[in-house]
């Protein structure tokens, strides 16, 4: 599709607009040199802070564009390919201009079957546009999204990485109307709003809003389980001391696990020189 936020292919990605590469007005350029050095001063290495960087580079240009490229390689005595690299590997760095809320749909299994595809074909309808997409007045980009560890409130849709819980089709048609018409609207758990992308990056960028312990994070469904387990008593084996009931026996199944050891964390499942043999099975080299 073509619009003013520029020529998107198919899979969603665009040739770079050629104003992205425009250099940063001078008051521009000066807060983002202080910001990105505050950023930088929390590394041991310059170049460890380029995933925040990229951050705050949407939080200024919506996108990582060229001169946020440019930029960031600058700051950290990068490479521009070396930046564009990671910036093109991790889908929370935007190609191209972003709408102000990105909206997720997830559609991964349980999501899926609880109502998430039903949702995605009827918001994407409803918007007229796809995956990766953003609508004509630059407010919604639409994705579907993998899991969210969220899968007890399933099926979940995500405005700007802050959860919307059990939702349908026709709430999540709500959902997006009152986001582009600017109605206030509210997660189902955490903060009583709903940021822009722009602020969200900024944040993500090592900056605080301030919101972050602001609401319910775990729900009653995320609860369930361990207050199941708190009403019967059960409590996780301790490794020391495992009780008979959760203590390992010594049966094929449990062949090389010292009593109380049940986790690979303990004993690595590899070697690190093993190498597979020449008949296909795992041997040691
Ligand atoms: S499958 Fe949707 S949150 Fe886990």
């Amino acid at each position: 599709m073509v619009n003013h936020y520029g020529e998107q292919t198919a899979s969603g990605h665009l040739h770079v607009p050629s104003e992205s590469k425009e250099p940063y007005p001078a008051d521009v350029l000066e807060q983002l040199s202080t910001d990105a050095e505050a950023v930088i001063a929390r590394y041991p290495q310059r170049r460890s802070a380029l995933l925040p960087l990229l951050h705050l580079v949407q939080s200024i240009d919506g996108y990582v564009t060229g001169r946020g490229i440019d930029f960031c390689a600058s700051a950290l005595g990068l490479t521009t390919a070396e930046v564009s690299g990671v910036a093109t590997f991790y889908t929370q760095y935007k190609r191209h201009p972003n709408g102000d809320y990105t909206v997720g749909v997830c559609t991964n299994t349980l999501c899926a079957v609880m109502g998430g595809d039903a949702i995605w074909e009827t918001v994407s309808e409803h918007l007229g546009i796809g995956h990766d997409e953003t609508t004509e007045d630059g407010k919604i980009t639409l994705e579907r999204i993998e899991c969210n560890a969220a899968c007890d409130y399933a099926p979940v849709v995500m405005t700007n990485w802050e959860f919307f819980d059990n939702q349908t089709p026709d709430s999540t048609v709500q959902l997006v109307d009152d986001l582009r018409s600017g109605a206030p609207v509210a997660p189902t758990r955490g903060p009583s709003r709903v940021c822009t992308f722009k602020q969200v990056s900024r944040v993500l960028a090592g900056f605080p809003d301030g919101l972050a312990d602001e609401g319910v994070g775990a729900g009653t469904a995320s609860l369930r389980g361990v207050e199941l387990a708190r009403r019967e008593g059960w409590t996780a084996p301790d490794s020391g001391d495992a009780t008979p009931d959760a203590a390992p026996t010594n049966d094929a199944s449990t062949e090389g696990t010292a009593t109380g050891e049940q986790t690979s964390v303990d004993t690595p499942a590899n070697e690190p020189d093993e190498r597979p043999t020449s008949d296909g099975k795992e041997g040691q080299a």
